[in-house]
């Protein structure tokens, strides 16, 4: 178990379809905290969906504004944050959540991740075969969420057993 301050902000990392979103939403109802999904955020910033982005500007200045809406996120406390699957790309912003929070890392085998995101149209980085491109993932991001405080792989449980077990983990 970890001891953690009241005003915690509580970050969690990981691959797309890890359950991030989800377990983020259960969380901010048991604990209370303000629930601040980073995509979302970063939707209302740019006025436009998160495929647009990439389309018209490109990956690189999503993950510009991505480190923006991250830091100006992270000013405020306590947050329960579920943060995108390549927020953790620039090392300013792991060093950024570690300072901020208590950075829970969420992960899935390749199956899992497959069936819960499947073919999804808003997610511009698994367009054109999903398999493929969920493998080169997991493979180019094979260490890029170790960082975290403490890692849960969410593969055989539901939501609602995550979020007991991030809650257990913690007192
Ligand atoms: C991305 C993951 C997405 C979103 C964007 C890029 C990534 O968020 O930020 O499409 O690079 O892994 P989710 O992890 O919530 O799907």
């Amino acid at each position: 178990c970890v001891i953690l301050p009241e005003q915690e902000n509580w970050i969690l990392i990981g691959m797309m379809g890890t359950g991030k979103s989800t377990v983020a939403e259960l969380l901010a109802h048991k604990t209370g905290k303000r629930l601040v999904d980073l995509d979302a955020e970063i939707v209302k910033a740019a006025g436009c969906p998160i495929p647009e982005i990439f389309e018209r500007q490109g990956e690189a200045v999503f993950r510009e504004l991505e480190s923006v809406v991250l830091a100006r996120l992270l000013e405020d406390k306590p947050l329960i944050l579920a943060t995108g699957g390549g927020a953790v790309l620039n090392p300013d912003n792991c060093r950024l959540m570690l300072d901020k929070g208590w950075v829970v890392a969420l992960k899935a085998d390749a199956d899992t991740i497959l069936k819960r995101v499947g073919e999804d149209s808003n997610r511009p980085l698994l367009a054109g075969g999903a398999k493929e491109r969920i493998l080169r993932l997991l493979e180019e991001r094979k260490k890029a969420y170790d960082f975290a405080h403490c890692t849960v792989d969410t593969s055989a449980l539901e939501p609602e057993q995550v979020a007991a077990h991030i809650l257990m983990l913690q007192r």
